[in-house]
Order: C-alpha cells, then sequence, then structure tokens
C-alpha cells in the first residue's frame, strides 16, 4: 500500500517526523512537501536535524495570499496524484497545506487521513479553524489527540472513523529532549536556567493589525525580566513594517532568529514562563511542565487551561507583565495527551482499517 504525506510547515514537519519513521516499517511513503516554509531556519533545519527523508516531491509554493496558496497546492498536488495513485493520504494539523491535501484527496475519492482531528477554538475568522472544520469533514479516518478533540468532532456529527491516539507532538518531545540537551546548550544562547521567559509571536490574528501587535510590545515593555523571542518571519517584517523597532529596543526582549527544533525544546525546558500565540508552543510548555500565557482569545488546547498550565490574556486589555508575574505551574496530573506512543497507534490502526 501507497501512503501519500502532504506537509510543509515548520509544526508539521515536528509531526511527520513522529509518525514517518514508524510508517515507514510498514508502507511506502511518498512525502510531499508543499514548500509553504521555505527559509532553511523554517523548514530545512527541521529535516536535517528530526533526519526526516528527503521528500519525493518539493511544490516549492512558497507565501502569497491564502486562496492563491492553497490553489497552487492543489494544482501540483493533482499532477502528483495522477502519477502515483496513492492508496491513502495523510495530511496533519491545520494549515493551507492541510487544507490542499484534503482536498485533493476527497474530490479524487482517496481516502484521507487526518493526525490532529478534532480541534476548535470555535472562531472561524481563524485560518486554521476553516482548514481543521473543512478537513475534518472530508476525513476518513480521523484520529484525536484528546477525549475534548473526540467530543468537539461528535458535536458535528462526525463519529466515523474517529480514535484518540494521543498527541504526536508529545511523541516528538519524548523522543528528542535527551537528544536536546545533549547537543545543545544555554550558552549558546547566553542565558540562565529559569532566568528568563520564552517568547514566539506569528499568528494572523496577533499581526495583521498594526494596533494590536503595538499593544504587545507595549505589554513586554513593562516587563523586568529578560525575554528572549525567536522570531518568526512574518512578525520580523511587520515590526519593520509598522515602524515598531524602537518599542522593541526599549524593551527586554531579545530577538534571535529562529531555532532549530532541539533548540527549542531546550529553550522552553529552561524558561522560568513561556507566552506564545503559538498552538503547539502551548502544548510544549505544558509538556515541559513551565508556566504559558497564550495571547490569544480562544485556544484549541482547553485541557491546559483546565488544569492550570496555561492561560489567555487578551494583550489589548490585560497586564501582561502583572500577568507574567502571577504566574505558576499548574496541577500535578498524569500526562494529558497521552503516552507518546501515537505515532505507533496510527500505524496500527491504519493496518488494521485497511486490512479489513
Ligand atoms: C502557518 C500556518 C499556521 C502555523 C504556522 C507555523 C496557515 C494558514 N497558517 O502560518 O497555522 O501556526 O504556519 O509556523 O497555514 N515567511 C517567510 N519564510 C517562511 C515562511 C513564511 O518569510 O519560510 C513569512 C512570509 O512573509 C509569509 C508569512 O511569513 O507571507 C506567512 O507565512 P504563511 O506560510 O502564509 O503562514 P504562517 O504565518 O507561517
Amino acid at each position: 500500500m501507497k501512503i501519500l504525506t502532504v506537509a510543509g510547515t515548520r509544526p508539521q514537519l515536528v509531526k511527520i517526523a513522529a509518525v514517518s519513521r514508524k510508517l515507514r516499517k510498514e508502507y511506502t511513503e511518498i512525502l510531499v512537501n508543499t514548500g509553504q516554509h521555505y527559509d532553511y531556519n523554517m523548514a530545512g533545519v527541521f529535516f536535517d536535524e528530526l533526519n526526516i527523508p528527503k521528500p519525493d516531491y518539493d511544490l516549492g509554493v512558497g507565501s502569497d495570499s491564502h486562496g492563491k496558496q492553497t490553489g497552487l497546492m492543489m494544482i501540483k498536488l493533482e499532477e502528483i496524484f495522477d502519477k502515483e495513485n496513492p492508496d491513502l493520504v495523510l495530511v496533519y494539523g491545520d494549515t493551507n497545506s492541510t487544507l490542499a491535501g484534503a482536498l485533493v484527496a476527497s474530490k479524487r475519492l482517496i481516502p484521507l487521513i487526518h493526525i490532529e482531528a478534532g480541534l476548535r477554538s470555535y472562531n472561524k475568522d481563524m485560518p486554521e479553524e476553516q482548514n481543521r472544520i473543512v478537513t475534518d469533514h472530508l476525513s476518513d479516518m480521523l484520529f484525536t489527540p484528546s477525549d475534548l478533540a473526540n467530543n468537539n468532532l461528535l458535536k458535528e456529527g462526525i463519529t466515523k472513523g474517529v480514535r484518540k491516539v494521543g498527541d504526536v507532538m508529545m511523541d516528538a518531545v519524548m523522543y528528542n529532549i535527551k537528544l536536546a540537551e545533549d547537543r545543545y546548550s544555554l550558552e549558546k544562547f547566553k542565558l540562565k536556567k529559569k532566568e528568563y521567559i520564552l517568547s514566539t509571536i506569528h499568528r494572523a490574528e496577533n499581526t495583521n493589525d498594526k494596533e494590536k501587535l503595538k499593544r504587545i510590545f507595549e505589554g513586554f515593555s513593562n516587563v523586568e525580566q529578560k525575554i528572549v523571542m525567536p522570531l518568526h518571519p512574518r512578525t520580523a517584517n511587520l515590526i519593520k513594517e509598522y515602524g515598531l523597532q524602537e518599542l522593541v529596543n526599549k524593551s527586554n526582549i531579545e530577538i534571535i532568529e529562529p531555532v532549530s527544533y532541539l533548540e527549542m525544546l531546550l529553550l522552553e525546558k529552561n524558561a522560568a514562563a513561556i507566552v506564545t500565540d503559538s498552538g503547539g508552543i502551548q502544548k510544549e510548555a505544558y509538556f515541559s511542565k513551565v508556566p504559558c500565557l497564550t495571547l490569544r482569545e480562544q485556544t484549541e488546547w482547553i485541557e491546559t487551561i483546565e488544569h492550570g498550565w496555561n492561560k489567555l490574556v487578551d494583550p489589548q486589555k490585560d497586564n501582561l507583565a502583572e500577568e507574567i508575574f502571577n504566574l505558576k505551574p499548574g496541577n500535578d496530573i498524569d500526562d494529558l495527551y497521552g503516552d507518546g506512543k501515537a505515532g505507533d497507534k496510527i500505524v496500527n490502526l491504519i493496518k488494521q482499517h485497511y486490512q479489513n
């Protein structure tokens, strides 16, 4: 059986690294890299560091408006599907690359598998929410990270093919954390354990509006601790475009280039706190048991909030410095997102399902 995987953004590369390793023991995998992320430090370093197999196809789509980016991916994917005739298509998460793979597979009546299914923020303005809803409704097998995700699907009438397996990002952390500690040290970043805050900002809802992004950096300018911020190119470009550089310079923020996955795991584990708008980093904060503030109005990772490891903060209203000061660790609980064996479960379930 031939499985075709579509991926193309930084977090998807982390996820495929966790699953491909297992998948390739049983199946032929054709890997298509859409090229949605294309800078070396947003994509290439992940292939190298995580030993991701070389893609069979590089679509080289890059950045564009959402319609054009997704459309271009679809055109190129269809040609590849014609040539390869895959038995199954595998997509991950909630990006435009996920949506493109899902749409082309289902229009060609190829069974579609969605990993990290069932998440909802219930904010349809987010491109990620649109991508998740469409992908889940088109999928034949839906692998979810939690009971809550299963429940979200149930509310939309999706029950067939839904299986809770845990979170593949947990697999990735468990597999890589020791490697990260062996290979890198905080000295490289001139940081000391638990004496800094780690922050990332890249979501469209925070960055596409000048006033919103300005408020975020105003909030940071009152924070006394050192803040290290590996910056997504989207935000770096917009800081320049909006003329916010001076505001950033006045704060304790040290902006650095985007870091590799292993470097990020090390920075997360040793941070006193994490402030982010990323979905994956909220979870990684929890996996590392570091308290987290999420600069968004909703999150898909409700469990991290319920157990006190994460808090939603509105930078337009709330006092960021005060929120950071008041951060405490959450409940001492078992792992919310599985046991780090999601990849094995996914491969076994695919085997069972498609043998019958
Ligand atoms: C995408 C996903 C988002 C995910 C994020 C992970 C969608 C709709 N969004 O957002 O869910 O959290 O990836 O990082 O798919 N850019 C570069 N170099 C790159 C990539 C991007 O400079 O390698 C810049 C470009 O200016 C581009 C902008 O970032 O226009 C946005 O990139 P895009 O891929 O559209 O979305 P992300 O913000 O990365």
